[in-house]
This record gives structure tokens, C-alpha cells and sequence, in this order.
């Protein structure tokens, strides 16, 4: 069949086409299966989404600190190539990681690291309990966000990607210097994407 002849063939019978195609493309057949168990995690999100936004209520200045965490959280895991159950983790854990500071507030009057990694957890796991997650992820998403503020207790690429992102959030909204976030990302980044985001806005030339 000429070149010609074998497009005229595809937009006449596409159909026909990929149906003939897709048994032959094997790769193609077997991301296909790889990715269907990430679905019921992208019919899950919006509403852990919504059920933290309930949770802190009319406390926009929180909600959208989450959603800036869980935005760039996701966006690095996707980045360092994590596996379907490492990303749905980071991106959980990003969406409750300050979850405890109501709490914190209301039986310390603080809301200060310490006790919001205190009362985050139990929090987590009540707003958690339907939504199907098996006990090991639920329990490392609780101790994420229960150690999110202790960087030596780093042990793992779920842990430093949500601290990542928290610091690259809270650099702008606590309106750091630039010699705090050099030291930050010094300190503290580690990912190849995470060392990019933070040199792309606030240490590059362009950020000043
Ligand atoms: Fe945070």
C-alpha cells in the first residue's frame, strides 16, 4: 500500500485501524494496564481535596497553603519517576500535612510545628477512615505528616518531596531573604526537580 493510499485507509477507517494496530503494539498494551490502578486514586483526590477544605472551613489563607504544598508536592513526585503508591502518599500527605493546626490551636494556643506534627495524625486518620486505603499507606501518611517538621527523621523520597514543597511554598508566604532560602536549599533540597523549583524562583537572577 502507497504512503498516500495507507493514510486515506486510517482517516477513512480508524476504527479499523487502531483495532488492527493496538494487539500489535505491545508497549502501548502494557502501559495500558500499568496505568489503571492509578484511577481510583484520581476519582479519590478531589474529594480528600474537599474534605480538608471543610475541615478548615472559612480559613482560605490554609486552604490554599495546602493546595500550593499539594500542587508542587505532586509535581516533583511525578518528576523523580514515583511509584503509583509512593505518589498517592506524597500527594495525600501534602493535602493533610498542616491538618493538626486547628487542634494545635485549640488545646496549646499555638500553632507552632511541634504541636500541629502532635495532633496532625489522629486528625488525619478520622478524615481519612473512608476513604479506603490500605493500613501500611495510612500509617505512613499519618507519620509524614506527624514528622513533616522534624527534617533529621528524613527517611525516605515520600518524606523529602512534602518537605520540599512545604519549603518551597512557605518561602514566598513567610517572605524569606534570599540568603534563608540559599541556606534552605543547602540544607534541606535534595531532588533534582526540588534544587530546580527553589534556583528557578527564588535564586536565579530573573527571581530578585
Ligand atoms: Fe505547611
Amino acid at each position: 500500500m502507497s504512503p498516500v493510499n495507507f493514510i486515506r485507509h486510517i482517516v477513512n477507517r480508524p476504527w479499523k485501524f487502531m483495532l488492527k494496530s493496538v494487539p500489535l503494539l505491545s508497549p502501548f498494551r502494557f502501559q495500558f494496564i500499568q496505568f489503571r490502578p492509578v484511577q481510583p486514586l484520581c476519582i479519590m483526590i478531589e474529594t480528600l481535596i474537599q474534605t480538608m477544605m471543610y475541615y478548615f472551613g472559612s480559613d482560605v489563607r490554609r486552604i490554599n497553603h495546602a493546595l500550593k504544598v499539594y500542587a508542587l508536592a505532586d509535581c516533583i513526585a511525578r518528576s523523580e519517576h514515583l511509584t503509583d503508591n509512593e505518589l498517592s502518599t506524597v500527594d495525600i500527605a501534602a493535602i493533610f500535612h498542616d491538618i493538626g493546626i486547628k487542634e494545635a490551636e485549640r488545646k496549646y494556643h499555638s500553632n507552632s510545628g511541634h504541636y500541629q506534627e502532635l495532633e496532625g495524625p489522629a486528625v488525619a486518620k478520622a478524615l481519612l477512615a473512608d476513604a479506603g486505603l490500605d493500613e501500611v499507606q495510612l500509617n505512613r501518611i499519618c507519620f509524614l505528616i506527624g514528622h513533616h517538621h522534624s527534617y533529621q527523621q528524613i527517611d525516605g523520597i515520600d518524606f523529602q518531596i512534602l518537605v520540599e514543597a512545604d519549603f518551597l511554598v512557605n518561602c514566598y508566604e513567610d517572605e524569606l531573604s534570599k540568603a534563608s532560602v540559599n541556606s534552605i536549599r543547602q540544607k534541606y533540597i535534595k531532588t533534582e526537580t526540588g534544587i530546580k523549583l527553589i534556583e528557578s524562583m527564588y535564586l536565579s537572577a530573573a527571581s530578585i
